[in-house]
């Protein structure tokens, strides 16, 4: 080899150093196995990056609870829309920690405008808060699927500002590209939250927003089921969204995914079925909630085609699998738990959750403990979400299915299989679900997967 070439292939060598340093993390890697042996699928993380994610997300204490005034604020007040039914002590200990929340800088006076009556709806923070209010309710009340019993208050999205961090707006690539030359779909335009990549920079619009499909491979060969998700453009924008839900969780895509089958829900862990509830859960915040303030904010909080700021998974997660580590504030918050809001004051609220299945995906996963049949509250809560679609679609019809692990007599979980699809089927139908909507399939052996996965039944969309 000439001198020549080896001095090349030095400078080369050391190009890619420096170019690689820009993109990996100085040691020391933590790695943490997550599913089997030999599945690749490991979590990495890195105390020094841990240390300041895990500092911007502290959770502020709770103000003590406050004797109760034993009247109601819709009768100690003019003008209470959303909390009338509190105790008027514990509606001031919610001003009070929402102030602390969202607007600690400035006061009471961001929502209330000085010198007029408290009950004033002339700032249009008030009228935001209000529908702010709404919305916390709905989500701690209705998506239990994906934010259990930890809830969110307006500093899981707020952390003590008025504006949240990491908002977005309609983008659409609008305007751009050659004549002739092709959409270029916002590509090649690298942002940081969607990890610097060449896909295209508005993921959100399609799914976050729009119910599009999240596909990368058609079900079928034929060109006229693209629309099930073969085109390039679905891939590339899924890919787009994947890694938007990565950085957001902090997580690799081994959090959901076994990477050799990405598609495949038997596979996937847990995590994944909490993803694919959030996924709706997101649509519904910003279209029955935050889009319709479009008109109430004024013009210099909308976006460039004129649009309300919206959500994306960082707006709650800020970096982390559990916003917050998972520390449950809103159980402090009589206010903004468990109340679900009356479809009338909230019709956008009512049945979204779950009305478009994912193709192939379940409408509802629910898990059971060894040796039980019992259905327990986090398996009614995801019944109640396949009860909702159900209603919300006269046309779907389910299958049932019941799976079993390995251990132990196969036979007798074969049996405890079946059981337990039952009890999900009677769930149904108590619930008012006609039998002839549900179609019970034979107990099978799960394949993969964690162990408390193999022990559950899926209602899935019947094929
Ligand atoms: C982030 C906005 C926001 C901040 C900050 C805020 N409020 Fe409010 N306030 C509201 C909203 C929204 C309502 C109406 C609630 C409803 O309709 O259920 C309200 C209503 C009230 C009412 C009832 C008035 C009436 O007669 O109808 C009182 C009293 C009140 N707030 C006191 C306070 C105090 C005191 C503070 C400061 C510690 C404060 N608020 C800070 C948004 C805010
Ligand atoms: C899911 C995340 C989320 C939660 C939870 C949330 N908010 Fe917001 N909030 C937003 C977004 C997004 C905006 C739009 C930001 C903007 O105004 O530009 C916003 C805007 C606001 C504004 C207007 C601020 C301004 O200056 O324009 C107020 C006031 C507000 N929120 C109060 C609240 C209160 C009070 C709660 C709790 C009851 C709450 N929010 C819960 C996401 C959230
Ligand atoms: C927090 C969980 C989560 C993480 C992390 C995650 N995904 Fe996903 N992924 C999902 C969910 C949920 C769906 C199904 C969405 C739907 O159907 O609504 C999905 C769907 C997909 C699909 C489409 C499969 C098909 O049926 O065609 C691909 C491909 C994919 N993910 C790749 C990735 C890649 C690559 C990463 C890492 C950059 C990743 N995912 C990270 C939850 C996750
Ligand atoms: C309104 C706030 C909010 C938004 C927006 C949100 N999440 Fe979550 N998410 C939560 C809360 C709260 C939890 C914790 C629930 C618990 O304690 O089990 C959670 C938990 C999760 C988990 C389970 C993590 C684990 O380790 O068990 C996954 C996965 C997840 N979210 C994915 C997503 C994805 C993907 C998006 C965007 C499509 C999203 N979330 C958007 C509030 C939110």
């Amino acid at each position: 080899m000439s001198g020549c070439t080896r001095t090349l292939m030095l400078g080369c060598g050391l190009a890619a150093t420096v170019l690689l340093s820009g993109c990996f993390e100085r040691p020391p890697a933590h790695s943490q196995q997550q599913g089997y042996r030999g599945t690749g699928m490991v979590q990495i993380d890195n105390p020094r990056t841990e240390r300041v994610v895990s500092a911007a997300n502290q959770v502020p204490v709770a103000l003590p609870a406050l004797p109760a005034a034993g009247t109601l604020a819709k009768n100690t007040f003019k003008n209470v829309q959303v909390l009338g039914e509190l105790d008027s002590a514990e509606f001031t200990r919610t001003m009070l920690a929402i102030t602390a929340w969202v607007a600690p800088e400035q006061g009471c006076n961001y929502c209330h405008a000085p010198g007029e009556d408290l009950s004033s709806d002339k700032l249009y923070t008030k009228q935001v808060a209000r529908k702010m209010l709404a919305m916390t309710r709905t989500i701690n009340a209705n998506w239990t699927p994906h934010v259990a019993q930890t809830g969110v208050t307006c500093y899981t999205c707020h952390r003590g500002k008025p504006v949240p961090a990491n908002l977005w707006f309609n983008e659409g690539g609008k305007g751009e590209g050659m004549k002739g030359a092709g959409r270029r779909d916002g590509q090649n335009r690298p942002e940081r939250a969607l990890g610097l990549a060449a896909l295209p920079v508005d993921p959100y619009t399609p799914y976050l927003e729009k119910a599009g499909v999240i596909r990368v491979a058609a079900l079928q060969a034929l060109p006229e089921h693209m629309g099930d998700g073969a085109t390039i453009r679905q891939t590339e924008q899924t890919y787009a969204l994947m890694t938007h839900i990565s950085k957001a969780l902090g997580v690799n895509c081994t959090y959901c995914h076994n990477s050799r089958s990405f598609g495949d829900w038997d596979q996937s862990t847990p995590a994944r079925v909490i993803a694919w509830h959030g996924i709706r859960m997101v649509r519904e915040i910003n279209t029955g909630h935050l889009d319709p303030l479009k008109g109430v904010f004024p013009p210099n909080r909308l976006g460039p085609l004129g649009d309300a700021p919206k959500a994306s998974c960082t707006t709650c997660h800020n970096g982390v699998a559990k916003p917050l580590y998972g520390a449950p504030m809103a159980k402090d918050f009589p206010a903004l738990m468990g109340v679900a809001m009356k479809a009338a004051e909230n019709p956008a609220a009512a049945p979204a959750a779950a009305a478009a299945p994912a193709a192939g995906g379940p409408l509802a996963r629910i898990l059971f403990a060894t040796g039980k049949a019992g259905i327990d509250t986090e398996g009614k809560d995801a019944i109640a979400v396949a009860v909702k679609a159900l209603k919300g679609d006269a046309a779907l019809k389910v299958d049932i299915s019941g799976f079993a692990d390995k251990q132990g007599k196969p036979d007798k979980n074969l049996e405890l299989a079946k059981e337990r699809a039952m009890a999900v089927r009677d769930a149904l139908t108590d619930a008012g679900i006609a039998k002839d909507r549900i179609n019970l399939r034979k107990p099978e052996f799960a394949i993969g997967g964690a162990a408390a996965e193999s022990r559950r039944v899926d209602i899935v969309p019947a094929s």
